[in-house]
């Protein structure tokens, strides 16, 4: 193999890319389009596709570790993975080398901090060894991850190299989805499911091993199993505490964890040579989409895999490189394309991990997943966007929203490590090199920027009465905790005194936050929980409908028969309904441009709040009928009662708790109506602050509906 050839190439040689814009929720590039179209129209002349290519040039930079041999021992096991039998693969992975050392460690401590490069094999093995030590015989293994995709499909893998069947010795746990039976001992499972665990459970006393997996991701509920943990093993002298991280810096971990060993397990990393443009590109997916066609004409074989922030981003760009393989010429390799997101069904998620057709180039384009979380085979080439979504919360104003926000550099060292697991490999970054020096070096804990309510519901339903003076690893800041209190407060979660009360209990038990949580016990008083029930699913999905650039005009007309003027959840529900109608029949999806994919899983998740609710001694059958969705609407606001913004008169909206300029997304029914006042779900920001999943409310139920916590501010007001 050599390197990439040199980056520039000459106008014509890469076939002419047609320049498509693709954009989550930004605005004004679709308006800048719309406009060019109709200009186009108007000079009856078609758009011209503009021929572009992206410069790269080497920065010189290599990521290798220091310790690491250049030369794979195993690289032919490992580039014939598929011919390799599991068992071969297994012993290929330094973990394995490191098996007996491990083993004695934990066995001599009673917290270990292991710190192993990713792909090492660190979260399929070391739960497997200590099975195999004997360590499950008084108890379970359980293995933290932040994200459901992970826990899902390394359970898999882990069933698979153990010859057990999924749900039998080995299982998942994640939201909305339970594999096991009394018979698993190595139990994966999601950080939020652990801690759900802690409300029937306070010494989590099924385990005999806990494993906090990815600990670098520094992930809210992984930051608060860290105090949890430490905590309960005060008490139970014979639990182990095992903190597993991708990066160096480990020391925090055995700080916080009475000096723990820590265990480096040296990683195998080939070089992987990074090359970026000279200057900022204008879209990182177009940029991208343009990049993997590039390299994909260019380069010899081997996987791409593409970082992008999310799934509506990532389904776009999956139509517009499916679209435009087909214009590959004849003697070029072909193209597949596999997403793979938290939120892709699971039948589907599988695709990323199987081999590509002989002929046939992968390219997968993923969230940060696999950047750290779950290691895919044969990837080379690497496409780094330099940008991720993370939630954040303003203390201040209160407002939670998700943005899409650089990297850090230890995020960006990551990615391109990717490219460098079985041969030397290729990281093209799709920013210039001044943008990587002002990186920070690496992500602040989750626990620092997002809302705290739900997390400290769960704290106070798990027993810890101080949520300000708890153990954290990093505290957050007074005022969030405050907040959240007072949130909580005022959705009826606690008590006059600060403790939780019996709505709050309740409310800890449902799989929600405590918004919605609160929303679906109020359906009761509403009598419309079966509306709700769907309504709280279709909003639990990112994406119902889709537009297909080139059939904008039938998608928007499509949309318009669901519509339901009073806003976004009621047009959701009439969706959920239709489909139920003609029972899930994906054709009428194809017809209508509603995700087929999106809907059976809001069927799924509906299924599960039922068999929630019914532990409660909800009737989910509850309905309003419908010409009573005032009720809905009513409901929801008893819930999301802080999430209000009225109209002002140049026609944005400012949020009542905070007063924050705020605008109605071009996505929603509600775009160009503009009610006077609206309840809206989310935040979300991109070009400006936008609302999402909106409807109209009117500004007296809040008195009706939030008493406590209008009333008294009117009261406030007044003095
Ligand atoms: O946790 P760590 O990043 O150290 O590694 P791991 O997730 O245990 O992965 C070890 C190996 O298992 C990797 O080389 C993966 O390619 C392989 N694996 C796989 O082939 N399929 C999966 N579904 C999960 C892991
Ligand atoms: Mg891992």
């Amino acid at each position: 193999l050599t390197g990439p050839k040199e980056a520039q190439s000459e106008e014509g040689k890469v076939s002419a890319v047609k320049r498509q814009h693709l954009i989550e929720g930004n605005v004004t590039k679709d308006l800048v389009r719309a406009q060019a179209e109709k200009q186009a129209k108007k000079a009856k002349l078609p758009p011209k596709p503009v021929k572009k290519v992206v410069n790269f040039s080497e920065n010189g930079e290599q990521t290798v570790t220091t310790d690491a041999p250049l030369r794979h021992p195993n690289s032919k096991v490992a580039l014939n993975a598929k011919k390799a039998s599991l068992q071969a693969q297994r012993e290929a992975l330094p973990c394995y080398e490191a098996r007996q050392a491990l083993v004695d460690a934990i066995m001599a401590n009673r917290t270990t901090v292991i710190v192993g490069e990713t792909g090492s094999g660190k979260t399929t093995q070391i739960p497997q060894f200590l099975h195999d030590a004997g360590l499950t015989k008084n108890g379970m293994i359980a293995i933290t991850q932040p994200r459901r995709v992970a826990a899902l499909s390394i359970a898999k893998r882990v069933a698979e190299e153990m010859g057990t069947r999924l749900g039998d010795k080995v299982g998942y746990s994640i939201r909305f989805d339970d594999t096991t039976a009394a018979t698993t001992k190595i139990k994966y499972m999601t950080d939020g499911m652990l801690l759900r665990e802690l409300l029937s459970d306070r010494k989590l006393s099924k385990y005999s091993v806990i494993i906090l997996d990815e600990a670098h991701e520094r992930t809210l509920r992984t930051d608060v199993l860290f105090g949890m943990v430490k905590g309960i093993q005060r008490e139970r002298q014979d639990l182990k505490i095992i903190v597993m991280s991708a990066t160096l810096n480990a020391e925090r971990f055995s700080e916080y964890f009475d000096r723990a060993e820590i265990l480096y397990v040296q990683g195998r990393q080939f070089p992987v040579r990074t090359f970026v443009p000279a200057t900022q590109l204008e879209d990182y997916v177009d940029a991208a989409l343009v990049t993997t066609f590039q390299l994909h004409q260019e380069q010899p074989k081997g996987d791409f895999l593409v970082f992008l922030t999310g799934q509506e981003e990532i389904d776009n760009l999956q139509k517009l490189m499916e679209e435009q393989a087909r214009d590959l010429p004849p003697n070029c390799p072909k193209l597949l394309v596999c997403p793979i997101y938290a939120k892709l069904p699971t039948d589907q998620q599988t695709r990323v991990f199987e081999p590509a057709p002989p002929g046939t180039r992968k390219v997968i384009l993923s969230t940060n997943v696999a950047e750290t979380s779950i290691t895919i085979s044969g990837i080379r080439y690497v496409i780094d966007t330099g940008v991720s979504k993370v939630r954040s919360f303003n203390a201040k104003t209160g407002m939670e929203s998700l943005t899409v926000q650089p990297i850090s550099k230890a995020s960006a060292q990551q990615r391109a490590g990717r490219a460098g697991r079985e041969a030397a490999g290729f990281c093209y970054r799709l920013y210039p090199e001044p943008a990587y020096r002002s990186l920070r070096e690496e992500t602040e804990p989750e626990i620092m920027r997002c809302n705290l309510a739900a997390v400290v519901l769960m704290l106070k339903a798990s027993g810890v009465e101080d949520v300000v003076g708890f153990d954290y690893m990093d505290k957050p800041a007074r005022t969030s905790i405050v907040r959240a209190l007072e949130q909580l407060y005022a959705l009826g979660a606690l008590s006059d005194d600060g403790t939780l009360s019996p709505l709050g209990q309740k409310m800890a038990e449902l799989p929600l936050d405590p918004v919605y949580s609160k929303v679906l016990l109020q359906s009761v008083t509403y009598k419309c929980t079966k509306e709700v029930l769907t309504i709280i699913a279709m909003l639990s999905v990112d994406l119902v409908f889709y537009s297909p650039p080139d059939k904008r005009e039938q998608a928007g007309a499509a949309k318009k028969r669901f519509m339901n003027y009073d806003g976004d959840h009621l047009t959701l529900l009439n969706v959920y309904q239709s489909y139920q109608e003609v029972a899930g029949d994906p054709a009428w999806c194809a017809d209508n441009f509603v995700s087929a994919r999106s809907l059976k899983q809001v069927a799924e998740i509906r299924k599960q709040l039922v068999a929630f609710t019914a532990r409660q001694g909800i009737d989910a059958n509850v309905s309003c009928g419908t010409d009573n969705y005032e009720a809905v609407l009513k409901c929801f606001l008893s819930g999301c009662f802080q999430n209000v913004a009225m109209r002002t008169p140049d026609g944005s909206y400012k949020t009542l708790v905070g007063n924050q300029a705020v605008y109605i997304h071009p996505s929603s029914v509600l775009f160009l109506k503009k009610p006077d006042a609206v309840v809206y779900n989310e935040l979300m920001h991109t070009s400006k602050q936008y609302m999402r999943n909106i409807s109209i409310i009117y500004p007296p139920w809040l008195l009706d509906v939030a008493p406590q916590y209008y009333g008294r501010a009117a009261a406030r007001s007044t003095v």
